[in-house]
């Protein structure tokens, strides 16, 4: 065992304590109510960051919730230049009342721990800090030049990280930015995930008469903005999840055989698949595998839709509106604003006189890959072999992290995507958890990634 595969393995409970009262804070960027608790998790990160001797640690308000900065940059000039980059902001909890234990009052069990943020994105930020103390405390210094940051406002789609980067592109330059926020591709099995997609998503509003109505007096007479709002979403998909959206496709980049032929060769289970999701059958674009189609293929869902009555029992109303939340994951090269503009187009083609609809673009981000040949990405194989004991595997991943985008233009600076989270960690719903293999694994691997790194 290496010294500092000694130190991890000898503060591991300390490790694991620590990440406990980093996950008590409800950190939720998207809750007005919970503002204060996205400044405290921030605050802890700070001082975090100082205990393991992290310098020029600062926090940077911004309009929204602060990100938080710091540095270590003694390795040389000929070393290079990392800046890790994450998220300590978490989703919301609802529905609250599926949580075997309240999201933010940790819980270890059979190896795991739940939490809200457990995987996404606080454990695995963690791992980095640690990793940063594994090195300073056995060494008293770092093999590269390691700049971190991390940010409050990932989940409701980083709106003012963009502006912060290009208002401090000196102290972000960097050679390569390094994210943990991403899965493996199977428990004991690493990997490596070079590519994103990107997110354009999208808000409908129908509104038809100008109060609810009783469903007697005015049914049959009076269009129903539900059942309007049903036809339009029927219209976006056709039965061979085809998007139906007028130049939806035009800027797609087709599968390569070769990638294809790649992500034949993943372990993948059709069967296992469904029976973990309990369901009877797939649904997804023709022509494609589910590989494909939750990864590198562009993809439409409703997240959500409201209108009329939801309470118990029955109540006769015509509503005067109803809604929907709809996202797109893009792929390469499609652009989330004009995504945005085609879906604008495409609904007030297809919407009938008799209601009003009002579309909103809420946000978005581009689609992002790493070229698998960078060099930044062979020391990562490396340290994940090394840490795991078997050769990792390559694929893409079907969320999206709209930042990394941002990062490549302008530093010019390609992500590695190093995730240590499971598919089946819950992340964005009720039980989230972290594999706790997984964490300490992940911290094995990420210092051990540094000293490769030395080496590029
Ligand atoms: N960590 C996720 C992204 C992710 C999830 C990558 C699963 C790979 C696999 C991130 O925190 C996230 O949830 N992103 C959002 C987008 C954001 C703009 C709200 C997403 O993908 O929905
Ligand atoms: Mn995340
Ligand atoms: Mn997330």
């Amino acid at each position: 065992m290496s010294e500092l595969d000694k130190y991890i393995d000898k503060n591991k409970n300390r490790f694991l304590e620590e990440l406990k009262e980093f996950l008590r804070i409800p950190s939720v960027s998207n809750e007005e109510k919970h503002a204060d608790d996205v400044k405290k998790a921030a605050n802890w990160l700070r001082d975090k960051l100082a205990d393991v001797g992290m310098e020029n640690i600062k926090i940077y308000e911004t309009d929204g919730h602060p990100i938080v900065y710091a540095d270590h940059l003694h390795a040389g000039n000929d070393k290079p230049v990392i800046l890790v980059y994450g998220h300590y902001d978490v989703q919301p909890v609802d529905p609250v009342e599926l949580w075997n234990a309240p999201p933010f009052e940790p819980v270890v069990k059979d190896g795991k721990i739940y939490a809200r943020g457990s995987a996404d994105d606080k454990g695995q930020i963690y791992i980095h800090v640690k990793s940063l103390e594994a090195h300073l405390n056995t060494n008293k210094k770092l093999p590269v030049n390691i700049k971190v940051i991390f940010e409050g406002e990932e989940e409701i789609g980083s709106p003012n990280l963009g502006k912060f980067i290009l208002n401090n592109k000196e102290l972000l330059k960097s050679d390569y930015v390094v994210i943990s926020d991403t899965s493996m591709y199977e428990k004991g099995l690493p990997s490596i995930c070079y590519g994103l997609r990107g997110l354009c998503f999208m808000q409908v509003e129908v509104t038809g008469p100008n109060r609810d109505l009783h469903s007697g007096t005015y049914g049959g007479g009076v269009d129903n903005p539900i059942n309007a709002l049903a036809k339009l979403i029927n219209q976006l998909k056709d039965n061979d999840g085809k998007i139906m959206i007028d130049g939806f496709y035009d800027d797609v980049v087709k599968l390569a055989k070769k990638e294809r032929d790649e992500f034949a060769r993943l372990p993948f289970d059709e069967k296992k698949y469904m029976k973990e999701l309990e369901v009877d059958g797939l649904f997804g674009e023709k022509g494609y595998t589910t590989i494909e189609r939750v990864s590198a293929r562009p993809t439409l869902d409703c997240n959500g839709i409201w209108g009329g009555y939801q309470g118990q029992g029955a109540k006769t109303v015509l509503p005067s509106v109803a809604g929907a939340k709809i996202s797109m994951r893009l792929v390469p090269n499609q652009n989330p604003e004009k995504i945005a503009e085609l879906f604008e187009k495409y609904i007030k083609k297809i919407a009938p006189k008799s209601v009003k609809v009002k579309v909103t673009y809420l946000h978005g981000g581009m689609p992002s890959v790493t070229a698998i040949d960078t060099p930044a990405i062979k020391a990562a194989v490396k340290a994940l072999k090394n840490a795991f004991g078997v050769e990792p595997v390559y694929f893409k991943e079907g969320g999206s992290i709209p930042i990394v985008n941002t990062f490549k233009e302008v530093l010019g600076a390609d992500a590695i995507l190093l995730g240590f989270g499971l598919s089946d960690d819950n992340i964005h719903s009720p039980n989230e958890k972290f594999d706790l293999e997984n964490f300490y694994k992940g911290i094995s691997t990420v210092t051990n990634y540094y000293e490769e790194l030395s080496k590029i």
